[in-house]
């Protein structure tokens, strides 16, 4: 085993869209390059179709199918892949950007025809902020879309980035001719009915070659250099730097359902995406190629099994390698944890393993040890930053719906937070206990778990609250947050870690307060340090 050779070779990514743009049609032809999978359709889709009411029972359904749909692994050439789930569906957005904090670079998958739509933006604008390197796919090139150029700007435009074409279509929807590689300075031709098979594209190094009007018609070659020539003038070259450090995003065009520009988006990823990149900690920056193994929890799932109530924790490997049957220190509760059985997840299957490397991730059978956000290490203090909670959008208070289950209800509401399916927040006043999510789906879901996976049931209540604000007094002994702690005191709670938290009825009530009490910080995340 050689530690850098093995960092060299991964690529770890997620891929994120709004809702049916074709994420997880790409997914599966990745894989399918991969040769992870067979055939078309053996990955499920775990969005959410259907109206509120059946949607948790769908939930419930494919959480064994998201368990292992959540890393989906495979080799291509020499490298080893990893993709990384972020569900699409707004209400689980959280899950998704906790998501993003394990992958080292994303691909945004656009619909040609919807453009930039909002939960796109909102994803991309966290992988914006923290500067993780973006490639855009534009897919159903098949059908009617916009014009390549206005898609270009309004790419630039509503999502704030710098696009460098890396693909051009020629033509799209009926009269969809196929797409011009940039990158690999080849032409594909597109035919509807090639859908599983690939051809290796005829190499066009230079546009001028009289040839390519044998094979694209006249017209379509002249309007192609045109094209060509105007992407030269209008965007800048391809700089890798400028792309890994987040300043330039290269875009490609295609059609995922056609398996059509996908093997051009897959050859420029691996040569281009970053491999395991450091990761910050509270002490220190951790690099990917230390000999001690470093890692953090970034999801956690519970097992469908109810014979087992145990739960799946989701560890990115930062640095070093991690073995199995060895002895790693939980930062956070001080104690040393051996895992006989790590899973690693491959494209249908997971299955235990002896090592992994770093942009690994492993599945950790979990009792109740592990929340998200925690760290392991081979005995170092440190712990990585960066896994925030968001304020959420819905609240309402929980009661206990059967006396006889108080025990059951605390224990299952403790690992269902734990997991970061919602948040709880405990009234200072009385002891009351709010349930935040950031959408209203997910009241559903919990209810539902609550009483399947323990046995226990609660009810809501409306609570008038619109955020959630962390309180970060620049002095907490002044009187201004004493008289702060006063006035607010029936809207005050403490969040899981023990934090303060603002429960605030408006959008205007934070700003008088903030106004009123500028020495007393509200945040709307939770790390806000
Ligand atoms: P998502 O994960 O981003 O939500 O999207 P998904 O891949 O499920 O794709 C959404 C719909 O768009 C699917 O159709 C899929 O077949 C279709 N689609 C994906 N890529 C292309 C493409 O390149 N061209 C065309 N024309 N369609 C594409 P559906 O009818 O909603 O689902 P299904 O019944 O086909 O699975």
């Amino acid at each position: 085993m050689n530690l850098l050779q093995e960092i060299k070779r991964r690529r770890t990514f997620g891929i994120i869209s709004h809702p049916d743009a074709g994420k997880t049609t790409l997914t599966e032809k990745l894989l399918l390059f991969g040769g992870a999978i067979q055939e078309a359709g053996a990955v499920k889709s775990n969005k959410i179709k259907k109206g509120a009411t059946s949607d948790f029972m769908e939930i419930e359904r494919q959480r064994g199918i998201s368990v292992a749909t959540s890393v989906l692994a495979f080799n291509y050439k020499d490298k080893k892949i990893n993709i990384l789930d972020t569900p699409g569906h707004k209400d689980f957005a959280e899950d998704t950007f906790r998501t993003l904090t394990a992958v080292d670079s994303v691909i945004v998958v656009i619909d040609v025809a919807k453009g930039v739509e909002e939960q796109t933006e909102k994803l991309v604008e966290v992988c914006r902020m923290r500067k993780i390197p973006m490639i855009v796919f534009i897919n159903k090139l098949d059908r009617e879309g916009k014009d390549a150029f206005d898609l270009l700007d309004e790419v630039e435009q509503k999502l704030g980035l710098r696009v460098v074409p890396l693909s051009f279509p020629i033509g799209m929807g009926y009269d969809f001719k196929g797409i011009y590689n940039i990158w690999g300075k080849k032409l594909n031709l597109f035919s509807p009915d090639s859908k599983q098979k690939v051809s290796a594209g005829i190499e066009f190094t230079d546009i001028d070659d009289p040839a390519l009007e044998d094979v694209i018609g006249k017209e379509a070659a002249e309007r192609l250099r045109e094209e060509l020539e105007l992407v030269r003038e209008v965007y800048p070259d391809f700089d890798k730097e400028a792309y890994l450090k987040g300043d330039l995003q290269p875009v490609f065009f295609g059609s995922a359902l056609n398996n059509f520009g996908v093997k051009e988006l897959l050859d420029c990823f691996i040569e281009i995406a970053p491999t395991p990149q450091p990761k910050m900690s509270d002490k220190r920056l951790v690099d990917s190629k230390e000999k001690n193994f470093t890692g953090f929890v970034f999801k956690i799932h519970a097992n469908m099994d109810p014979k087992h109530r145990d739960r799946l924790a989701f560890v990115k490997i930062v640095s070093g390698v991690f073995k199995r049957n060895t002895n790693y220190l939980h930062v956070k509760l001080g104690k040393k944890l051996k895992f006989s059985s790590p899973n690693a997840f491959f494209a249908e299957k997971k299955e235990i393993v002896e090592e992994s490397f770093p942009g690994d991730i492993v599945g950790l059978h979990d009792t109740g040890n592990f929340k998200i956000g925690d760290t392991l290490t081979e005995g170092e203090i440190l712990e990585f930053k960066g896994v925030p909670s968001f304020s959420p959008e819905h609240f309402r208070y929980v009661n206990n719906a059967d006396p006889m289950k108080s025990k059951q209800l605390s224990k299952g509401l403790d690992q269902l937070m734990d997991e970061g399916v919602a948040q709880l927040f405990t009234l200072d006043l009385n002891g009351r206990k709010v349930i935040g999510t950031v959408g209203a789906l997910q009241f559903e879901v919990i209810q539902y778990r609550l009483e399947h996976e323990y046995g226990a049931k609660c009810s809501y209540e409306n609570v008038n609250i619109h955020k959630a604000c962390w309180v970060d007094p620049e002095d907490e002994y002044n009187e201004e947050f004493k008289e702060f702690k006063r006035v607010k005191q029936r809207y005050l709670a403490k969040d899981k870690k023990g934090q303060l938290v603002f429960l605030a009825d408006s959008a205007f009530t934070v700003q008088m307060t903030q106004q009123k009490y500028p020495t007393v910080k509200l945040h709307f995340v939770s790390e806000y340090k």
